[in-house]
């Protein structure tokens, strides 16, 4: 054992919290959705409330509430004070009221919960084997215009949380020079080619997706009153010969390639160095998990890699910026500029080598 400065009691303390971390996930998320935290957060300035009038005001049992709460008092969610009246701790507050938690919580919960229980086969497979529990896809990426309307939800809040905050201050940067044109590969929903229709009123968009999310990314560029500045180009990276349009200007991907293995990752930006001249830009934005300056940004990465590799294809990850740097140079790319956007993100600009 190599932590012989923790205490055992300390030790089997955190080992059981991992071996019953599912039930104070699903506790948490029932005190969320039966509004037991939202009550107790109201009352704060009366010192809290009990579990008689939380029972009360609820219309559920004061067994059904007092066994939720029993847990989170042990977990650092609530704590009983004076007339055995719970408040809400800063954990409590966090996982009732903070955002990257919020959409972190329903992901878990809606995307991903059934799906994990999958992931030892799913590790020895190689293969999405949880993607079962939400419909029958080869990656979940099929699945996202057919998803559940509480998991598709839940999805698309995840994945834009993590990437609308730095549209803005990207764009302040790809516009720092003059760009006639831009592919997005990855467009999914549309929300950074509208974004930057909207911010430079000459550039021309091309998006770039699977057939499902390009056609729902088509009709919220045509409700914006786009449609004559965007082209949309249909692909599957995974097929036998992915081809984009030829005389690339700006290739954009932002949080895309960590949908891919290593090798196929080698395979997209090959593809795109055949469609760039020596002018070329190619930008990568991601949050590598050698970039981050808070563990709990880290850990979110590494929970997201199980997420990956359990439901959405089964052998993809969140990288080090290290190991993209390596692969991009093998396609035959020479990196530019290396600039931290935001608080987690990174964005990479190549030139065709
Ligand atoms: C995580 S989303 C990123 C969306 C967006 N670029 C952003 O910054 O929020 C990944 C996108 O890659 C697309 N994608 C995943 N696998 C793909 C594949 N095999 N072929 C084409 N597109 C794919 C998905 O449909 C999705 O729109």
């Amino acid at each position: 054992m190599s932590d012989t400065t923790v205490k055992a009691i300390d030790a089997i303390q955190e080992a059981q919290k991992i071996a019953f971390a599912p039930f104070v996930f699903q506790a948490t998320v029932a005190l969320r959705k039966l509004g037991v935290l939202d009550l107790i957060f109201e009352r704060r300035k009366k010192g809290g409330i009990s579990l008689k009038e939380l029972s009360e005001k609820l219309s559920i049992s004061e067994y059904g509430i007092g066994v939720l709460l029993e847990i989170a008092e042990s977990s650092n969610v609530v704590s009983i004070h004076e007339d055995d009246k719970f408040q809400l701790t800063t954990t409590g507050y966090f996982l009732a009221y903070n955002e990257t938690v919020n959409v972190n919580i329903n992901f878990t919960n809606e995307v991903c919960y059934k799906g994990l229980f999958h992931l030892v086969e799913a590790v020895k497979t190689g293969k999405p084997e949880g993607l079962k529990e939400l419909g029958q896809w080869e990656t979940i990426y099929e699945g996202l215009s057919q998803l559940e309307p509480e998991a598709q939800k839940s999805w698309f809040d995840f994945d834009h949380h993590y990437s609308d905050d730095i549209f803005k201050e990207a764009l302040d940067i790809l516009f720092k020079k003059e760009r006639k044109s831009i592919f997005d590969i990855g467009a999914n929903t549309g929300k950074f080619t509208i974004q930057a229709c909207n911010y430079n009123d000459q550039v021309k968009m091309t998006m770039i997706d699977l057939p499902g999310q390009l056609n729902k990314a088509i009709t919220n560029v045509k409700n914006k009153g786009f449609q004559d500045r965007v082209n949309s180009h249909e692909i599957n990276w995974l097929s036998e010969n992915p081809q984009i349009p030829k005389g690339a200007e700006t290739i954009w991907m932002c949080q895309f390639l960590d949908c891919f293995s290593k090798s196929e990752i080698l395979k997209v930006l090959k593809t795109c160095v055949g469609s760039m001249d020596e002018n070329s830009e190619l930008i990568i934005v991601e949050t590598f998990t050698d970039r981050q300056k808070f563990d709990n940004a880290k850990f979110i990465l590494e929970a997201t890699s199980i997420y990956f590799t359990a439901l959405a294809n089964g052998n993809s990850k969140m990288y080090k910026a290290t190991e993209f740097k390596d692969i991009a140079a093998e396609a035959g790319l020479l990196i530019k500029e290396d600039i931290a956007v935001g608080e987690y993100h990174t964005m990479f600009v190549f030139n065709k080598n």
